[in-house]
């Protein structure tokens, strides 16, 4: 999740863009940079934080028209290299910066190599500022303008898949810059003499509070006195002019009134960020270059052992289950603090695969030096790309959740989901457990994920209402079996972690052999009862619950008739698959940790001893 900035005005175009691209340092910090339209593009560039870019500029730059970029790292290890903006031309012509992924990248970039370009860095931005240069200048070295830059973006945007917000500036076209939006956010800003456009308003909320927000498949050109928006056609398009009334800190948060909450809507945009260039539904195929394997190699493979903590190793468990059903391949999971000192044995042919949000948990990275002292190759799942695991593991899968400042993981979860599902059912294809038609079906069912879980977000004000309900319970439990298993022991530890209420998650068939003892009149169990396999059991174990007075929350299809008549409270979900559902049911269980710790006062998105990467073992 990068920030982008640009500006056309009367003042610096400098100082305007650092101070904005300052505002939008939460949206991610790896490096940072900008272009400024004087006689030619002077492009500055750094790593780390918006002081570092600001160090780099001289004090004597002057131009009115520029864009800049704060950089979440997608493709390409966070370096002054890899910063935006993108330049392209000698002497530069072109100037870019983008927020998204450009989803058919590596074919652009072969094809525009074979015609001259030379690419410097290991981004998929490079490749909008080379086709850009292209349409307009014809060739590498050109040197006309064949055509007016927004001629030259439209067509260009014609040849790119994927999601972009971006802005450009060419060097023959003093005066404006020029922007464009599928996909990612991009808002305009209307100032007097000047005018912005960014990521989102708080880049400049201290100019203006008069904005328009840009649809997918508009462009833009935006001068120091005008704004034109355009529709896909290229027909000018009259737009409304909205007044943003946020302060700063309620716009960071895009009006949400906690990071987490924010979180857990963009999972929405997250998981389908994450799916990106990676499924074809059309052929039945999961693509993950990353992972370094071939068919061969995969199925070769005897064992997977999953390394992980927390939130993370409930997303391993649930993967323990997806490798064993999907691709017959067995699969051991270890929380990272206990494997190294219980003497693992490892034997040839195994995966080891770590899961960490943060890349920098340190018992995780223990966990895995022990197992590569063994030559054991490994695969990291994680967040944040240049994190200390991305140095350290043979290969990287990234989640492409954005920056997630809720202490609390929640995108990460679900993204971590995402790729476990996709290599489950990778292993499975190049094994010859499924055949590319389940696939497709499956590819199908995936793609819908993003749309259900807005559907459940629509109806939050149900779960809130039961969160309030159960707010002041002492203890909680929450149920799930199969799939289902390691979403409840999430959803209790969700809970425990931000509401500080005594939370206990149990596979549904174990409540019987113990905890069962804990269950009091009205005491709150969360119950996962979506259609599947093992449906009928959940329900004798809601009956189990409700012959001990307790009180049944259940999560469940949408479709449902019957669980009304088991349960207290029926929390819906839309229907899934089995294989699919716990995508689903984990939000009803975020949502409920969330409401229930804002109905008790508690602070969110900072809970008490907690920290966002935990870096002592
Ligand atoms: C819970 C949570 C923690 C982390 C754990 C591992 O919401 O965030 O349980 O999952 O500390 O962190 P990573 O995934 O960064 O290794």
């Amino acid at each position: 999740m990068c920030g982008i900035v640009g500006y056309a005005g009367e003042n610096s175009a400098a100082s305007v863009i650092i101070e904005s691209l300052k505002k939008l340092e939460y949206r991610g910090y790896d490096s940072a940079g900008i272009s400024i339209l004087g006689s030619g593009i002077n492009t500055y560039k750094s790593v780390g934080k918006i002081v570092n870019l600001e160090a780099t500029i001289p004090d004597e730059i002057s131009g009115n028209i520029g864009i800049g970029h704060t950089r979440w790292a997608t493709h390409g290890r966070p370096s002054t290299i890899n910063a935006h903006p993108h330049t392209s031309g000698n002497p530069c012509k072109i100037s870019v910066v983008h927020n998204g992924i450009i989803e058919n990248y590596m074919a652009l970039k072969e094809q525009l190599t074979a015609e001259g370009y030379e690419f410097k860095s290991e981004t998929d931005t490079e490749v909008i500022a080379h086709l850009l240069h292209k349409h307009i200048y014809g060739k590498p070295d050109g040197r006309e303008a064949k055509c007016e830059l927004l001629t030259g973006l439209r067509e260009a945007l014609k040849e790119i898949e994927g999601s972009y917000a971006l802005a450009a500036i060419c060097a023959d076209e003093q005066g404006k810059l020029v922007l464009a939006r599928k996909d990612s956010p991009l808002v305009i800003g209307l100032g007097k003499g000047e005018n912005f456009a960014a990521s989102d308003v708080t880049a400049f909320l201290n100019y203006t509070r008069d904005v328009i927000f840009v649809n997918d498949f508009e462009t833009a050109v935006l001068t120091p006195t005008n704004v034109e928006i355009f529709d896909r056609e290229g027909k000018a398009r009259e737009k409304k002019i909205e007044k943003i009334e946020w302060d700063f800190e309620a716009a960071e948060k895009a009006g949400y009134e906690h990071f987490m909450l924010k979180e857990i809507h963009e999972q929405v945009s997250a998981i389908h960020n994450t799916l990106a260039g990676k499924v074809s539904e059309l052929e039945g195929t999961i693509d993950l270059k990353e992972l370094n394997m071939t068919d061969e190699e995969i199925r070769k493979l005897s064992r997977v052992q999953i390394l992980a903590c927390g939130t993370s190793w409930h997303a391993g468990l649930l993967g323990k289950y997806l490798f064993e059903q999907l691709a017959g391949i067995h699969c051991d999971i270890d929380i990272c603090s206990e494997y190294r000192y219980r003497s693992p044995v490892i034997s040839d042919g195994t995966l080891a695969i770590a899961i960490t949000q943060s890349g920098e948990t340190a018992d995780t990275l223990a966990a895995v030096r022990e197992i590569m002292s063994y030559n054991c190759p490994t695969l990291a799942i994680t967040n944040v790309v240049g994190s200390t695991i991305t140095r350290e593991a043979n290969s990287v899968l990234y989640t492409r959740a954005g920056p997630e400042i809720g202490v609390a993981a929640t995108k990460t979860f679900s993204t971590q989901l995402t790729l476990l599902y996709l290599l489950a059912v990778k292993f499975a294809l190049s094994r010859g457990k499924l055949s590319p038609n389940y696939v497709k079906g499956f590819i199908t069912g995936l793609r819908k994920i993003p749309g259900q879980i807005q559907q459940i977000l629509n109806q939050k004000e149900a779960v809130k209402e039961c969160a309030e309900n159960f707010a002041q319970a002492e203890n909680y439990f929450f149920l799930g079996r199969n799939l289902n298993y390691p979403i409840a022991l999430e959803g209790a530890l969700k809970l425990k972690e931000i509401s500080y209420l005594h939370a206990e998650g149990f596979a549904a068939g174990e409540l019987k052999h113990g905890p069962i003892a804990l269950l009091e009149k009205g005491t709150p169990v969360v119950t996962i009862a979506t259609r599947g396999q093992t449906y009928d059991k959940v329900l004798s174990n809601i009956k189990e619950v409700k012959a001990r007075d307790a009180t049944v929350i259940a999560v469940a299809d949408n479709k449902d008739t019957e669980i009304g008549k088991y349960a207290d409270v029926v929390l819906t979900i839309p229907q899934s698959s089995e294989l699919l559902s716990p995508l689903l049911s984990v939000v009803v269980l975020q949502l409920l940790a969330y409401y229930t710790a804002l109905a008790r006062g508690c602070s969110i998105d900072k809970p008490r001893n907690l920290a966002k990467s935990v870096t002592v073992e």
